[in-house]
This record gives structure tokens, sequence and C-alpha cells, in this order.
């Protein structure tokens, strides 16, 4: 899909890969960029429309769904990291949480907005997923990666549901970047800019699927190493 003319809507879009992807839509030609946040006063980009958004919240979703006629590319950024170990049991509620904000709320999204996008001659969805959908780092990231691997399966059933109507679906796989939910990671991280960059150009490429930076290409090949990396190689 072309970016150029599009109606774009971004979730958590008032910081980090969120605000990226606003700024990486606007230079590449969008014609309208909704930014949503939780508080739209957060939202300091000049040339976007702020709008409301909790993606836990259906009532919020629905109602903005009803809103926006014209949305022809949405853009699931919005989630939570958190971390700990899966045998904690506060990891119960964490693991809700990270279900309903990067899994839950992205299905919702595409439930609401697939029927505006289906009178579009040309819709996409970009979901950003994770390079730990496919790898967890040992008592760090279980319930994050768990949210994410079911945002990932979710992400390739909407692509194959969507596909009768011509909207076509972008799975965004990175490893770490440089915001606020990597804060505290050392070790060298990809510029969100540089990601949004990528993203749009591999949706106007017509790709499914971006593995966008060399630690994700490496996590994914992992998948069918020997033995495959998500066996603890990453521990
Ligand atoms: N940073 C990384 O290393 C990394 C790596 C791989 C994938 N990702 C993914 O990239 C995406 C963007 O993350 P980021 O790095 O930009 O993180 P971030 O700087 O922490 O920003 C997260 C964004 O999501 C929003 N958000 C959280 N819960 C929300 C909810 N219930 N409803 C609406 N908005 C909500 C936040 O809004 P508030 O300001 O209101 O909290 C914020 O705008 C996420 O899906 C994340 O899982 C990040």
């Amino acid at each position: 899909m072309k970016i150029q003319g599009s109606v774009a809507l971004v979730t958590g879009a008032n910081r980090g890969l969120g605000s990226a992807f606003a700024r990486a839509l606007l230079a590449a030609g969008a014609a309208k960029v909704y930014a949503a946040a939780r508080d739209p006063s957060t939202i300091t980009l000049e040339g976007v429309v702020p709008v409301r958004l909790d993606v836990t919240r259906p009532d919020q979703i629905e109602a903005l769904a009803r809103e926006l006629g014209d949305v022809t590319l949405l853009i699931n950024n919005a989630g939570i990291g958190g971390s700990g170990p899966v045998l904690d049991p506060m990891v119960i509620d964490r693991l809700h949480q990270q279900f309903e904000t990067n899994a839950i709320g992205p299905l919702r999204m595409v439930q609401a907005f697939a029927p505006t996008m289906a009178t579009q001659s040309s819709s996409a969805v970009i979901n950003v997923i994770s390079a730990l959908s496919w790898a967890t780092l040992p008592g760090i990231t279980g319930s994050y990666s768990a949210s994410k691997a079911a945002a990932w399966a979710l992400s390739n059933a909407m692509r194959q549901e969507l596909k009768a109507q011509g909207t076509e679906v972008l799975s965004l796989h990175v490893a770490f970047m440089d915001t606020d939910m990597a804060r505290g990671v050392p070790g060298p991280k990809s510029s969100p800019d540089e990601i949004a960059r990528l993203a749009i150009a591999a949706l106007e490429a017509g790709k499914s699927e971006l593995l966008a930076d060399e630690v994700t290409r490496s996590v994914h090949a992992g998948l069918t190493a020997e033995p495959p990396m998500y066996l603890g190689m990453l521990g």
C-alpha cells in the first residue's frame, strides 16, 4: 500500500515508536494521521490529529471506530512491557494486562476498523510485535513473550481473514529500541525513527512480515537451529 494520501491511525502515538511512526507517516505524505493516546494532551507533534484511546477499553475502541470513517492504515503500536519470572504468583495480573494490551487490544482494533477499511480501495494494518515473540529471556520476559507470541499468531490469523477484503497485514518484529520501554536494558538499541521508516518501506513493498534488525533475524533463524534458541540459548 502507498502511504502517500493514506489516512493513518497510530495507537500509543504520544511517545516511543508510536510517535516515530506518526512523524514518518507525515514525512511519507500521509493525508491525515490520527495520533491516539490514553491522554491526548500528551500528543505534541504538529500536523497530527490527537484522539483519545485506551486499547484495553472496548467502549473507547467502538466509539473511535464510529467517529473515524476514513482510516485506511491502522498501526497497532501501543504496548506494555514488565518483567519477572513466570513462577512468581504476581505474574498472573501482569499477564492479564499484557494480553489485554499487547494481543487482545490490537485484535479489538482490527475487528472495529475492518468494516471501514473494507470500503477503501487500499488498506492495511501494521502490528508491532517483537523478537521476543519467538524467544524468552529466562526469568525476565516470560509473560511479555507470551503476549507477543499471541499477538504474532493473531496477526497471522488477521492476515488470512482480511485478505478477502483486500486489507494487507504487516507484522513488525523488532529487538530492543531506544524508547522508555527498554530504558533499563544495556547494549545497542535501534532508533525508533529508523524502525518506523523500515516498516513503512516494507508495507509499501507489499511485505507481510518485517524482521527489522540483525538481532531479530538471528532470533528467527534460531527457531530452526539445533538446539533451537527458545530452549534456553538466550539465558
Ligand atoms: N522498546 C523496545 O525495545 C521494543 C522492542 C520490541 C517491540 N516493542 C514494542 O513496540 C511498541 C511500542 O513500544 P515503545 O518501545 O515505544 O514503548 P514505550 O515508549 O513504553 O511506549 C508505549 C506506548 O504504548 C502506550 N500504551 C500503553 N498501554 C496502552 C493502552 N492500554 N492504551 C493505549 N496506549 C497504551 C503508551 O501510552 P502512555 O504514555 O499512556 O503510557 C505509549 O504511548 C510496543 O508494542 C512494544 O511492545 C518495543
